[in-house]
């Protein structure tokens, strides 16, 4: 039998993208009351305003992945059954068999496309991403949904203050699928992951778990855990050489960048790396006053929403870009 090898030679274009975030708020001043911290602290110190969360009786990574991708299908025009594979990114599936990814495949009409959960913390819609185009470019899959989602509200330890400020609830979608021009779609990517550095950012499901120096009492297990100073040292540095290294491989200068679609977590972040790299900053976008980080669902939603406000020149290349728990960070510069 001969089997023709897969076509190499196609792009990738992204017929879709949808996000889902729950109506529940928690604003500042809801925290101030929960712990000692104030809205002037928390805004100084992140830009966060307020952020969404979960009803937990009816909300939950199922649901806004499930409706994240719903409604990249419909903007696509699509039906989920000429779907090839799903992947969901997360840290908070609800389950860990089956997968989220599988679960969606089914509610949605997907089956019998591939469906698997990846974990790469807040990355984890920029390893979807980068893997789905690989995917789709080598001929492996013709149409790939991608998620990024993550309940954070539902792993927050309440009580401890310099987690709780931080994160909120969201998901983020996207369909990729094959086009015949191969210029199209990521024309760089990188992804990285240091294991050395995970106790700065992890979530310890029993005893046995805890990183050296980190004794059970005062931790709650199934909670994340996080050394904000440490996490915020690694993620300046690592945030500009991502976008540095991004744009000096694409050969691109940070003007012929029509976007910067860039992980939310902190807004000292985002501003840091603008002034240190000159970058136009009317053209990074920034939502983390309204929702705070979503962890792997705060850049696509960002990508959806900027798509939905017709915010993204689509006659530049994009840059995308993420670091998170493991440590993990990720950039990819996508050609529309
Ligand atoms: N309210 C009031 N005071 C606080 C709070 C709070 N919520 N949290 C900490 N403090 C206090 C500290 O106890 C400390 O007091 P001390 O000086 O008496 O010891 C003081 O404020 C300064 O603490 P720092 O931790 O140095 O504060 P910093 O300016 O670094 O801000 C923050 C803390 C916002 C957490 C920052 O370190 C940060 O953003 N880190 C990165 C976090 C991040 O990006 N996490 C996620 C990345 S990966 C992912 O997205 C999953």
């Amino acid at each position: 039998m001969k089997i023709p090898p897969p076509p190499v030679h196609r792009g990738v274009r992204i017929a879709g993208t949808g996000s889902y975030v729950p109506e529940g708020l928690l604003t500042n001043d809801d925290l101030a009351r929960m712990v000692d911290t104030s809205d002037e602290w928390i805004q100084q110190r992140t830009g966060i305003r307020r952020r969404h969360i979960c009803d937990p009786t009816t909300e939950g990574t199922l649901v806004m992945s499930r409706e994240a991708l719903r409604r990249a299908l419909d903007q696509a025009g699509l039906e989920a059954s000429s779907l090839d594979m799903i992947i969901v990114a997360t840290v908070t599936m609800e389950m860990t068999c089956p997968s989220t990814a599988a679960r969606i495949a089914g509610e949605l009409g997907a089956t019998p496309a591939a469906a698997f959960d990846i974990t790469a913390a807040c990355c984890g819609f920029l390893y979807a991403l980068n893997l789905a185009d690989t995917l789709v470019r080598s001929g492996r899959a013709d149409r790939v949904g991608i998620v990024g989602c993550d309940w954070m509200s539902s792993i927050i330890d309440y009580d401890d203050r310099s987690c709780s400020i931080l994160f909120g609830d969201a998901a983020g979608a996207a369909v990729l699928e094959a086009t015949d021009d191969p210029s199209k779609g990521c024309i760089h990517q990188t992804m990285h992951a240091d294991g050395r550095g995970w106790p700065a950012l992890y979530i310890p499901r029993r005893d046995r778990d805890l990183a050296d120096g980190d004794t059970v009492e005062g931790i709650r297990l199934g909670c994340l855990r996080m050394n904000g100073r440490e996490v915020y040292k690694f993620a300046v540095n690592q945030f500009q050489n991502s976008i540095s290294g991004a744009l000096e491989a694409a050969e691109l200068t940070p003007d012929e960048v029509g976007s910067y679609i860039c992980h939310q977590s902190n807004l000292r972040i985002i501003e840091s790396a603008v002034e240190k790299l000159g970058l136009p900053r009317e053209k990074v976008y920034v939502n983390i006053d309204e929702y705070g980080n979503s962890s792997a669902g705060s850049v696509g939603l960002c990508l959806d929403q900027m798509r939905t406000k017709g915010l993204i020149d689509e006659s530049k290349p994009s840059l995308l870009v993420a670091f998170g728990g493991g440590m993990t960070w990720s950039s990819c510069v996508w050609n529309w």
